[in-house]
């Protein structure tokens, strides 16, 4: 048996020395110190010796398994050691190239300025509505008071798409589909932001596609001085807290009487400038209390309720908030345009 285990330990003294990755490593395992091996079966044949036989050979045989465990050991370390140098130096990374920038989304200007007023409404308790875009010629002009043949038809060429309907050219037909939805005619206090189309030439201050803000009130006894303090909270909100508003009087079907809105020039302070073409003030909406006839058209007992009405161009607002000189720059999708408003956060508070 001595024999054996010096045979043992010649033989896997041998074949270590081949040993060159875990693979190897692991049927040499298998080979001295699996259940059939040479080692196993002198351990197992240790009971059939004398007890003196048991003792030297045994020892004998002990030391041989923790040579081999040590180097089997050993040997295992150095190739784990190996491979994970080798994974290391193939997941090299070189932190001086320079790194891929992930560019970051932005808000566009228009979304901004809608956000805004919204949040300004909806805090003085206005609901958002939303309107079709394909449109009915009734809602766009009728029931708006703008009968077929009426002049101001002309001032919003539209896209017809047959006699009936067409693209709407403004926010307003919501203001009548929300009257006529009203099961029972009651206050309203709605915003409606949206694109309105209509068939003028895209140059730097006309586009065919534009954004309004519509805003519609129906109550009792609304006032027009309810609309003027409700246009100053906003006109201080978007331009700046020291902003004054005035009234100017106009003409739109839907309304009587009807006014123009106009803002204290935020760049001069009313000193002139060529933001305000030296007038000290800017046009920022059209406004006015709703026109008996809408009221009836929709539903309404004009003898009971009244309101006021107003609609904005968001495209007109975000131009004067931030300083943009071209409508078309809107639509363009230039991202090195749309990226500036990233930064601009609440600029005249
Ligand atoms: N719809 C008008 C336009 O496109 C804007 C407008 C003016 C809306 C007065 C209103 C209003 O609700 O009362 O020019």
């Amino acid at each position: 048996m001595e024999e054996k285990i010096r045979n043992i330990r010649k033989s896997f003294n041998n074949e270590i020395e081949k040993v060159l990755d875990n693979i190897s490593l692991e049927e040499i395992r298998i080979k001295y110190f699996g259940k059939k091996s040479e080692v196993s079966d002198i351990q197992s044949n240790l009971k059939t010796l004398s007890d003196d036989e048991k003792k030297s050979i045994g020892a004998l045989l002990n030391e041989l398994k923790l040579e081999i465990g040590n180097r089997l050991n050993e040997l295992k370390s150095k190739f784990d050691e190996e491979l994970l140098n080798s994974k290391l130096n193939e997941d090299k990374i070189d932190v001086s190239l320079p790194g891929t920038s992930i560019s970051d989304g932005s808000i566009h200007p228009i979304s901004k300025v809608i956000d805004e007023v919204e949040s300004l409404f909806v805090s003085m308790g206005y609901d958002v509505v939303d309107g079709p875009e394909v449109e009915e010629d009734r809602f766009n002009f009728e029931y708006l008071n703008i009968p077929k043949g009426h002049p101001t038809r002309d001032a919003q060429d539209s896209f017809f798409i047959n006699e009936e309907w067409l693209l709407r050219t403004q926010t307003s037909p919501v203001q009548a589909r929300v009257m006529q939805s009203k099961e029972e005619k009651g206050p309203i206090k709605i915003i409606c932001p949206g694109k309105v189309y209509r068939k003028d030439n895209d140059d730097a201050t006309h586009s065919h596609q534009f954004t309004q803000i519509e805003g519609l009130v129906i109550g009792e006894n609304i006032s027009m001085s309810d609309l003027k303090g409700t246009l100053e909270v906003f006109a201080k909100s978007m331009f700046g807290k020291t902003r004054e508003i005035r009234f100017r009087p106009s003409y739109f079907p839907f309304t009587e009487p009807s006014i123009e809105v106009d803002v204290s020039c935020f760049n001069c302070d009313k000193k002139g400038c060529p933001i305000c073409k030296n007038t000290g003030w800017i046009e920022i909406l059209g406004a006015g209390m709703v026109h008996p006839n809408v009221l009836n058209m929709s539903g309404y007992d004009s003898n009971k309720y009244n309101g006021f009405a107003f609609g904005m161009g968001a495209e007109r607002i975000a131009m004067l908030k931030y300083g943009i000189p071209d409508v078309r720059m809107f639509y363009t999708n230039d991202i090195r345009f749309v990226k500036q408003f990233n930064r601009i956060e609440g600029e005249f508070k």
